[in-house]
């Protein structure tokens, strides 16, 4: 086996966990309970591994299409974990940060997602940014009205400028992103971000994801020759 590259930055479309809990007839819902522990067991097996930054998308700015039970869930789930967990960051020296539309959020969950940024500022051991009410689409428009808001002139709009405007601006970009669960489609993750990404599908759900998964998609993606446009 050839040597390993840990990528820096790894983003995951965690996808699957209503199939997961139909597959078994249970709801739905049972399937983000277990997504959330695949979440945890992957955020501790990425840190050992020395990721330094892993972006989980968590929920899409296109999930509130979905019934008002299933988004409430989810909205629960982030309320009743996100501060909970606080000794889990503590212990792993994990920095919470947040991607995505605050503004479109119940007012009691921004507060929290802010909380726990701050709470975990200065910690170090491996930065986790929670893509929450996230859409690459929105994130550029959202971009653009601050640019306009700014009054920066046509000149001054460079890429830099930009990717300035962008929620993490000095954040590196994502070096490899997984879709579990057969998907092989962005869904609007990390758009402007992804350009040169590479990309690792999985066929299996995520709540049936766990460290050796995770460690396969980092041997894969150390095979690959990254170009950027170059030779
Ligand atoms: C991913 O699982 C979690 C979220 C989008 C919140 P899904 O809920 O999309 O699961 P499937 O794709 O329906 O199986
Ligand atoms: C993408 O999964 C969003 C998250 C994982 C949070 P979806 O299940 O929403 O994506 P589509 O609808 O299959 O494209
Ligand atoms: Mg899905």
């Amino acid at each position: 086996m050839s040597a390993i590259h840990v990528p820096p930055h790894v983003g995951i479309i965690m996808d699957g966990n209503g199939r997961w809990a139909v597959a078994r007839n249970q709801n739905r819902t049972r399937g983000h309970l277990e997504g959330l522990k695949a979440a945890k067991r992957i955020v501790a097996a990425a840190r050992e591994l020395g990721i330094s930054y892993l972006t989980l998308y968590t929920f899409s700015t296109e999930n509130w299409k979905r019934t008002q039970d299933e988004v409430g869930f989810l909205m629960g789930l982030v309320k009743q974990y996100l501060m909970k967990e606080l000794d889990f960051y503590v212990q792993h020296s994990i920095r919470i940060r947040h991607a995505g539309n605050l503004d479109g959020l119940p007012s009691d969950i921004a507060q929290e997602l802010k909380t726990v940024a701050d709470l975990t500022r200065t910690y170090t051991g491996m930065t986790v940014i929670l893509a929450f009410n996230y859409g690459g689409r929105d994130e550029i428009v959202r971009a653009i009205k601050k640019i306009v808001k700014d009054g920066v002139p046509e000149e001054a709009i460079t890429e830099s400028l930009v990717q300035s405007y962008l929620d993490n601006p000095d954040i590196p970009d994502p070096d490899l992103i997984i879709r579990t669960a057969s998907e092989k489609r962005s869904s609007n993750f990390l758009l402007w971000e992804s350009a040169y990404s590479e990309y690792y599908f999985s066929d299996k759900l995520w709540p049936d994801w766990d460290r050796e998964d995770l460690v396969a998609a980092i041997e894969d993606y150390s095979k690959r020759q990254r170009r950027f446009g170059g030779l």
